[in-house]
């Protein structure tokens, strides 16, 4: 990833979107985003319709008068390609580029996303218009950066057409070769599946009862290769014609997405940004928020990336869209930029009149400049502003490494496995949660990051290991270091069939354990430990071979069976969990962990609910404390507070739901 950031100080603005709106309102938007600080606005990204209402057909003076007025008042633009909306007249041409769901229904247009990501068609359109925007606008002062489509594969992320089938049976062929090479991969020997020739296979389309699991994960491959193919075809054209411009797209590192593969799209990127939106209904959404921030700097390697999108207030998509409380979106915004984020963007500018998202909160409420929403977001604009030092900085890098995986996550979560319960981020958010309350910094890392000056490496419910994993963590123990396997991890190749000779396959000699039998306990049941620790979901019937019992199954369906195990390996361990903790007992273990590795906390003694964060630069660093209590937190901490200005010496208290950034020079 380069250095190019489009910005000076950290970014601040949101998705801008004109067109909905006539001319004499753009000249009250810049108007209220230079009081607001604005310095960056997403533009297009929805506009092929407009750019293009007839094929061939273009309508630039608009944008063209857009983009000279924003760089007229100092603000940036991040400039998209319009392909997350193909205008009607594309899809009435040829709805052959409409996706098709696993039941066979073809979706109609008429929203947004609508194309299947194979389509022949809809590749060559989307070439075609980012050309002509490049060449275009490519050398417009005021674009700084190029926005690749919109939240690739967000609706359209699996497509089951005909045009998809035969796309995916060309994938085979790369992948296999020999037909006989897929039969082997897909165990198609069970239920008689053999196929005589690539031509034969389909996708997982709609079937009697469970898919081929072998099947179904190389479709989830498959499709989230379609994507990485077209982000990777439209930067290509982008840098064809405007090779000064950095080029990225907005990832959708949150909740529970996962239908692409994101560590397959950095090497694309010049910088990586994310959207975030919280899930209103949960009342620890801020943890949330924070894992998924870490998740997204694993992502960029540890370098600054951007918050794309998140909201100001409600959104519109959730069963009940909860406003924000005062004080919660300066909260969430330096949450990102704690966690490394260079800037804070929205969806969108100005809350819309109509359409789909008029009741999503946006910069600009339907009240207008004369707003408490619109106060908070100026208010943001001059906090963003006192930050601007922040811009390059890193994370300090932690000690403490959690891995996550989107093809395990896939694979851990096909059909017809020993238990519902097991869902792939359970584990991992619960051990990030356990950290977060200590205080204890961790990088969320993909599952190939090099993990040298990591000396404590959590493996969350890796049911698919990728090969050398095991190796690469035993030479963390070696040298010292503390590695932690939770249950049902290292259980099939990466095919989806199980590593044979005892579970789990991949990190049986590393544990020096060996299960014969998974035990997964019933609906809400949970199981006590001889050290009085608790256990939920999962157990299973395991012996150690080469490692010390820590704590056995005292009741459920494993009784007796070691629950954690610790083997020594050079100067360090490599720890077994074969349940899964509850928070107190989670955290109980982290604590032997951490104290084996000798990792303490950022700031010793801050109350639960309060995160501490550092960036660091060349000349100075940044403690950020960001309370989400309603009591004011005292932390042992000193230093100028950019937030309000103020010198702590001696310790600092920060006010209930309140943020500070502390500058301490080094
Ligand atoms: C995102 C999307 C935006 C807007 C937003 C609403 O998924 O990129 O265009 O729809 O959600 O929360």
């Amino acid at each position: 990833m380069s250095a190019r950031w489009p910005t000076e100080g950290l970014a601040f603005g949101g998705d801008y979107n004109p067109e909905q709106w006539p001319e004499e309102v753009w000249q009250e938007d810049v108007a209220l985003m230079r009081e607001a600080g604005v310095n960056l606005v997403s533009v297009g990204i929805f506009s092929w319709g407009e750019l293009e209402p007839e094929e061939g057909v273009y309508r630039f003076e608009w944008l063209d008068r857009v983009l000279d007025l924003l760089h007229e008042n100092g603000i940036g633009v991040d400039l998209a390609t319009p392909s997350a909306a193909p205008p009607v007249w594309l899809h009435l041409k040829h709805p052959e580029m409409l996706p098709v769901d696993a039941n066979g229904l073809r979706y109609t247009q008429g929203s947004r996303e609508s194309w299947c990501p194979s389509s022949p068609v809809l590749r060559e359109h989307a070439l075609r218009i980012a050309r002509v925007l490049a060449e275009r606008y490519g050398q417009h002062p005021a674009v700084r950066m190029w926005h690749v489509s919109n939240e690739l594969a967000c609706h359209n992320g699996r497509c089951y057409c005909d045009v998809s089938a035969a796309a995916f049976r060309d994938w085979l062929r790369t992948r296999y070769d020999d037909v006989d090479a897929l039969n082997a991969a897909w165990g198609t020997a069970f239920w008689g599946q053999r196929y005589a020739s690539f031509d034969q296979v389909l996708p997982p389309r709609r079937t009697t009862t469970i898919p081929n699991p072998g099947q179904r994960l190389d479709f989830e491959r498959f499709s989230s290769d379609a994507f990485v193919d077209h982000l990777a075809a439209e930067a290509a054209v982008l840098r064809e014609v405007a090779a000064h411009l950095p080029v990225t797209t907005n990832y959708m590192v949150m909740g529970e997405f996962h239908q692409l593969d994101y560590a397959a799209t950095t090497p694309l990127l010049d910088l990586v940004a994310n959207d975030h939106y919280l899930w209103a209904a949960d009342p620890d959404g801020w943890a949330e928020l924070a894992f998924s921030a870490d998740r997204v700097r694993g992502l960029a390697g540890g370098e600054p990336w951007l918050v794309m999108e998140h909201s100001t207030s409600a959104v519109n998509w959730q069963p009940r869209n909860l406003a924000k409380n005062p004080g919660q979106l300066l909260r969430n915004s330096l949450q990102h930029v704690a966690r490394g984020a260079d800037g804070a963007l929205f969806f969108q500018w100005r809350q819309s009149r109509a359409g789909a998202e008029k009741y999503h909160s946006g910069m600009v409420p339907h009240a207008g400049r004369d707003s408490a929403l619109f106060r908070e977001v100026v208010d943001l604009g001059a906090t963003l502003g006192r930050l601007a030092e922040v811009r390059g900085s890193v994370v300090e890098r932690a000690r403490v490494a959690l891995l996550w995986d989107t093809q395990a996550w896939w694979a851990a979560e096909l059909e017809a496995h020993p238990t519902v319960d097991v869902r792939y981020l359970d584990q991992a958010r619960r051990l990030h949660r356990a950290l977060l309350d200590a205080g204890v910094p961790v990088d969320v890392l993909p599952v190939s990051a090099s993990l040298d000056g990591h000396d404590v490496v959590l493996v969350p419910t890796l049911y698919l290991a990728p090969d050398g994993l095991a190796d690469r963590l035993r030479t963390v123990a070696e040298r010292g270091g503390q590695v932690v396997v939770t249950y049902f991890s290292g259980i099939v190749d990466e095919h989806d069939r199980v590593l044979l000779g005892g579970y789990p396959g991949a990190f049986r000699d590393l544990l020096g354990v060996r299960g014969e039998e998974f035990a997964p306990l019933a609906e809400g049941a949970r199981v006590a430990l001889d050290d009085g620790s608790v256990g939920e979901v999962w157990s299973e019937r395991a012996t150690v071979t080469d490692a010390t019992v820590v704590a056995s199954f005292a009741d459920g369906p494993s009784a007796g069976f070691p629950a954690v195990t610790r083997r020594d390996v050079g100067d360090g361990a490599a720890w077994y969990v074969a349940t899964r903790l509850d928070p107190a007992s989670t955290t109980a273990l982290l604590r032997s962990v951490l104290d084996a590795a000798g990792v303490e906390p950022l700031v010793r003694d801050v109350p639960a609910g309060v995160e501490v964060v550092r960036r660091v630069g060349d000349d100075a660093a940044w403690l950020f404390a960001i309370n989400h209590t309603d009591a004011d937190a005292r932390i042992d901490a000193s230093g100028t507070d950019l937030v309000a200005g103020e010198v702590h010496d001696g310790g600092a208290t920060v006010p209930a739901r309140g943020v500070l950034v502390l500058r301490q020079d080094h």
